[in-house]
């Protein structure tokens, strides 16, 4: 048997009010979010990606110049990750995630990744909504975009949540023999620490546009993804990333033998996603 030989694409609008699993196993589709979760089953997905914008708050209409060497730099705001206030960020945030915690099975586990632009938020409306934090996770970027102003700490971090749906779910997956390697290889010891060391997307694994210019400012790496797949899965389980951007999480969950279902709202992100996951060979079950 093989898992995951195909990858679908579906339209948000092609789905009738109940969707039943199979219709959307191992696909992205291309719709908004929360109106997507509603409509899937409950109790169905084993671990949850959270990758959602990051409300930046660049401000607007100011061109960044990189200080010393005065060039531009790439803005990494796009329209998709402007927010009016704060309050309709965290409403956001906290319908989708209210959609996300009723999908997921009793013992799932969800990763939530932000900055200190959203990740406080994030975890006090996980914890709000009845979430069980287990761990925070520091992602040390070893080649971190350097603060170009000068005025403050180069930001080389990002924190993931580690939680459970309910504060008495015992039985989730951690696989705690991959997360004493991975800790060797970071820190030369075998303690699992929650601290990984992984470089930013760059080179070939980056996507570009037709301009040659990145196609998606946060792309993640698939290394981040490796180690959270491999430490909080296991083979066959379903894994769900509502805010998908350009795959990356389909392409390691495919790679890894592992079903998932993407939403992505942005059509280029959701064909570059596809052609991805479609250049991806389907694994053997392990
Ligand atoms: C931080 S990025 C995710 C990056 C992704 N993990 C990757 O590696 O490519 C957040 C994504 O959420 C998408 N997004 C924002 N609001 C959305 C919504 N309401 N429904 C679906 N996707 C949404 C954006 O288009 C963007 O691609």
């Amino acid at each position: 048997m093989l898992l995951n030989s195909s990858v679908r694409l579906v339209k948000s609008s092609e789905l009738g009010d109940h969707v039943e699993l199979g219709e959307v196993l191992d696909s992205i589709i291309h719709g908004d979010c929360v109106d997507v979760l509603k409509r899937l089953p409950s109790n169905v997905v084993d671990m949850v990606f959270f990758d959602p914008p990051y409300f930046l708050q660049l401000p607007r209409g100011k061109r960044l110049v990189r200080w010393g060497v005065r060039t531009l730099v790439e803005s990494p705001e796009e329209y998709w990750d402007i927010f009016s206030s704060f309050e309709e960020y965290d409403r956001f945030i906290a319908s989708c995630l209210a959609e996300v915690r009723r999908v997921m099975k009793p013992n799932a586990t969800i990763w939530a990744i932000g900055t200190y632009h959203n990740i406080f938020r994030i975890g006090r409306i996980m914890q709000d909504l009845g979430f069980w934090i287990l761990n925070d996770v520091i992602w040390f970027k070893v080649n971190p975009m350097p603060n170009w102003l000068g005025v403050r700490f180069t930001n080389a971090t990002e924190t993931l949540i580690w939680a459970v749906r309910d504060r008495d779910s015992k039985k989730y997956t951690f696989n705690k023999e991959a997360a004493r390697n991975y800790c060797y290889k970071d820190w030369g010891k075998k303690l699992a620490y929650n601290v990984w060391r992984i470089p930013i997307c760059s080179g070939a694994e980056r996507l570009k546009d037709e301009r040659g210019k990145r196609l998606h400012p946060t792309q993640k790496p698939e290394e981040l993804m490796e180690r959270i797949i491999t430490i909080s899965t296991k083979p066959g389980d379903l894994i769900l990333d509502p805010m998908a951007g350009v795959g990356t999480t389909g392409v390691v969950a495919k790679r890894l033998g592992r079903h998932f279902i993407m939403i992505e709202k942005d059509e280029r992100y959701v064909s570059a996603a596809l052609n991805r996951i479609l250049a991806i060979p389907p694994s053997k079950p392990s």
